[in-house]
């Protein structure tokens, strides 16, 4: 049967011309390893064992010699720069070499910039320089003649055939040389060193967006008051620059710094977004949120006013002038600030927020700034974000979440009950969790709700963007990379297909969309896991019948009797007999049903947490509380208490967790139209098993539909989802015809 969409007047609903954006962080070595075209890891030998225990100057380096005595130490005395103190000194014969990630690439006729700074000790210090797989030479040699002094030294290699291999530094016998900086980048078509890694350019490129978020997410806000993101430590020359260890695990360069970023926004044709610290530091650092001390706010405050200035100042200005100095005299047109990424809202936050604000707006009325609401899509930060940013007045707030496709299905009209006066929202972070068509879809719905009421979402980015197959410390993410290949996800055909078919107007549309599941966790047995130490349960009684549980080692599970998760009384006594962390008590059937689970010592061992588990994915329903945690050997007291939709946690008698489930429907078939200049833009969401033919009345000389479909279970992190296809559409008198596949994403155009 074909299902009839009606197509209306327009809502009065302007779709924003920025609402798809994307956001770049360097994360999952998404810049340094990734989109910053350098060839060459710990090219400056700052790595330390605050990035990563074991790193240190010469990780990613090899030093071989034919003598017997260190030939090579790291030393900080009399540096390149202060900021990047610590160099090799290497003493002849030595041959100093780099794989960079795994291997530098060589790709015939493409030649490599090779720089470094050196110092000749003792000796001619002359260095020879070649890219080399065992004894094929893959590049032509380069000499570099140091003198006395710190000094850049520069050569081209010319690519002598395609292959991978490892920078080699020949030292010879007799000299000692001090080098640093060392950096190898490919040559462009203009003959210069790219910025970016150019097949992941092009994908970026291909998402067409409006604005480009920078440099994160928890980037932004660090670890502590001392790892806030700077930006005046990331232009000029990458010797001045201050590298620091990246909060996800490794070490950023700070290579792809504010510079670069204002560059790729210009060369993506997109407007910058970055975000600063609103002032205090991330809530989950150790000791928890800090705020920057009073003495030194007006210091901090200036530097997010210089970062505008750096931005958009005319070239007679003190930071447009160095902004001119390095080779853009023209300003950015910076649109957008972010202030605050995920931030706890309390008495400090709102404190240094306001005065940072309140100094933005004075000396640059004409630019956004945008609050934050907390990590979560609800909770008690999430209240008071929106609340301070109603009293404040704040113009967007930036919220973010990542949930499982059943959680998007069943809030894909989010944003229809949101008040379009304002504030209006900025979904900066979103992802539904996992790598599959399925998510890619739920995303789907959820953008369809967005751009529908895009008159309070103005703007939008899914997160992550980027991630090196094999160094993800954050899963899903729109692409993952490796060497030779760039992998893009379902979820980035889906984005990209939403950016390059945009409309303006949205209008109303009157259809019997097919009524979707009411989703509930299933019946099934309780299932009892001890996954962060051994576990010793007494006195468990289900449903009021006592059970016999015993002793559970490290990863152990039980099941016990079945319950029904709608209505279910489970209560036990715990006591951890060894480890560091928790339990978890799983409520019904896990995969592939669907489970209550309670995690008791999660994260970090202290805190508590109900979880949807569905379809291999978890969700929290009710977000982690605090827990002092397990103490070994200290018993623990755990009711459970379920009556549909009421879940009720009490710990040692403390009640940890009281909410209503959402047992919403899923929208599972969603439909949205756009007029535009000459025709219209229709999108279809089809994540059902069965094909739907539909039929709108939309007046059209031509149409063509382009459809992302498949397998829901299909695509992971290292394997590409096929690309969209397009597929016919029917024009008839009466308006357009098409199919929509099963699991299908359908974009649909039509000229009048
Ligand atoms: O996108 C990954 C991380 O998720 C971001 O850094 C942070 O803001 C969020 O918690």
């Amino acid at each position: 049967m074909t299902l009839d969409i009606r197509v209306g007047e327009p809502t009065g609903v302007t779709v924003s011309p920025d609402l798809w954006g994307i956001f770049l962080e360097d994360l999952n070595d998404a810049l340094d390893g990734g989109l910053n075209a350098e060839l060459l890891q710990n090219g400056d030998f700052q790595y330390s064992g605050a990035d990563q225990p074991g790193w240190g100057p010469l990780t990613a380096w090899q030093v071989r010699s034919d003598s017997v005595e260190r030939v090579a130490w790291a030393r900080e005395e009399d540096p390149v720069h202060p900021n990047n103190a610590t160099y090799l000194r290497v003493t002849g014969p030595a041959i100093l070499s780099n794989e960079g990630w795994s291997g530098v690439p060589v790709r015939a006729g493409q030649g490599q910039r090779l720089r470094l700074f050196a110092r000749a000790v003792s000796g001619s210090g002359e260095l020879r320089a070649l890219v080399r797989n065992g004894s094929t030479e893959l590049t032509s040699r380069a000499v570099l003649a140091p003198t006395g002094e710190w000094a850049p030294l520069e050569a081209d290699l010319a690519a002598l055939s395609d292959g991978r291999g490892a920078l080699e530094i020949e030292v010879p016998a007799g000299s000692i040389v001090d080098v640093d900086l060392v950096s190898l980048k490919p040559l462009g078509g203009d003959g210069e060193p790219r910025l970016f890694r150019e097949d992941l350019f092009s994908a970026l490129k291909e998402l067409k967006p409006s604005f480009v978020r920078f440099p994160g997410g928890c980037l932004v806000h660090g670890r502590g008051t001392d790892s806030i993101y700077g930006w005046k430590s990331t232009i000029g020359p990458q010797e001045s620059r201050r590298p620091m260890p990246n909060l996800w695990g490794y070490h950023q360069s700070m290579a792809i710094g504010f510079y670069e970023y204002f560059l790729l926004c210009e060369e993506l044709g997109a407007t910058p977004l970055p975000v600063v610290a609103a002032g205090v530091c991330c809530q989950n650092a150790l000791g928890g949120q800090r705020a920057v001390d009073d003495a030194d706010m007006p210091r901090y405050t200036q530097d997010v006013l210089d970062l505008v200035e750096f931005a958009n100042g005319s070239a007679d200005t003190r930071w447009g002038a160095v902004r001119a100095e390095l080779g853009h005299p023209e300003p950015f047109g910076m649109r957008y600030l972010g202030l605050g990424n995920e931030d706890e809202i309390t008495p400090q936050f709102r404190d240094r927020y306001a005065r940072i604000e309140d100094a933005l707006r004075a000396a640059y009325p004409e630019l956004t700034v945008i609050g934050t609401v907390g990590p979560f899509a609800h909770g008690r930060d999430f209240d008071r974000g929106w609340r301070f940013a109603r009293e404040r007045g704040i113009d967007i707030v930036d919220e973010h979440f990542y949930r499982s496709p059943q959680w998007f299905h069943q809030n894909a009209d989010r944003y229809d009950s949101y008040d379009p006066e304002g504030p209006g929202v900025y979904l900066g972070e979103y992802a539904a969790r996992t790598s599959t068509l399925r998510s890619a879809l739920a995303e789907a719905v959820l953008m369809i709700g967005m751009e529908t009421r895009s008159d309070v979402v103005r703007l939008a980015s899914y997160a992550p963007l980027l991630a090196r197959t094999g160094h993800t410390a954050w899963v899903p993410d729109m692409i993952y990379f490796g060497d030779d290949e760039v992998n893009k996800t379902a979820s980035f055909h889906v984005q990209k297909m939403f950016s390059v078919e945009r409309g303006e107007q949205v209008l109303a549309i009157d259809a019997a969309l097919p009524a979707s599941e009411v989703i509930e966790a299933k019946a099934g047995g309780v299932t009892f896991i001890a996954s962060g130490g051994s576990f010793v349960f007494d006195d468990v009684a289900i449903d009021g019948s006592l059970v016999a549980i015993g002793a559970l080692a490290a990863g152990d599970r039980e099941r016990a009797a079945d319950v029904d998760p709608r209505a279910a009384l489970i209560e036990f006594t715990v006591t951890r007999t060894a480890g560091e962390r928790g339990i978890e008590v799983h409520l019904g059937e896990p995969d592939p049903g669907r489970a209550l689970t309670l995690h008791l010592g999660g994260w970090q061992g202290t805190s508590t947490a109900v979880l949807l588990h569905s379809d291999g994915i978890t969700d929290d329903e009710s977000d982690p509380t605090f827990w002092t945690g397990f103490r070994t050997g200290d018993p623990v007291r755990v009711r459970i208490e379920t009556a549909t939709p009421r879940v009720r946690v009490w710990v040692d008698g403390v009640l940890h967790h009281d909410y209503e489930r959402d047992l919403r429907p899923e929208k599972r078939v969603v439909a949205g139209v756009m007029a535009r200049e000459g025709g219209h833009v229709a999108r279809f969401v089809n994540a059902t098993s069965e094909s739907r033919a539909v039929r709108l009345n939309l007046p059209a000389a031509s149409a063509t539909a382009t459809v992302l479909a498949g397998d829901p279970d299909q695509g992971a992190p290292d394997e590409a989802f096929p690309e969209p296809v397009e597929v016919p559409v029917a024009v008839t008198g009466e308006g357009v015809e098409l199919t929509l596949l099963p699991w299908s994403f359908t974009v649909l155009t039509t000229r009048r």
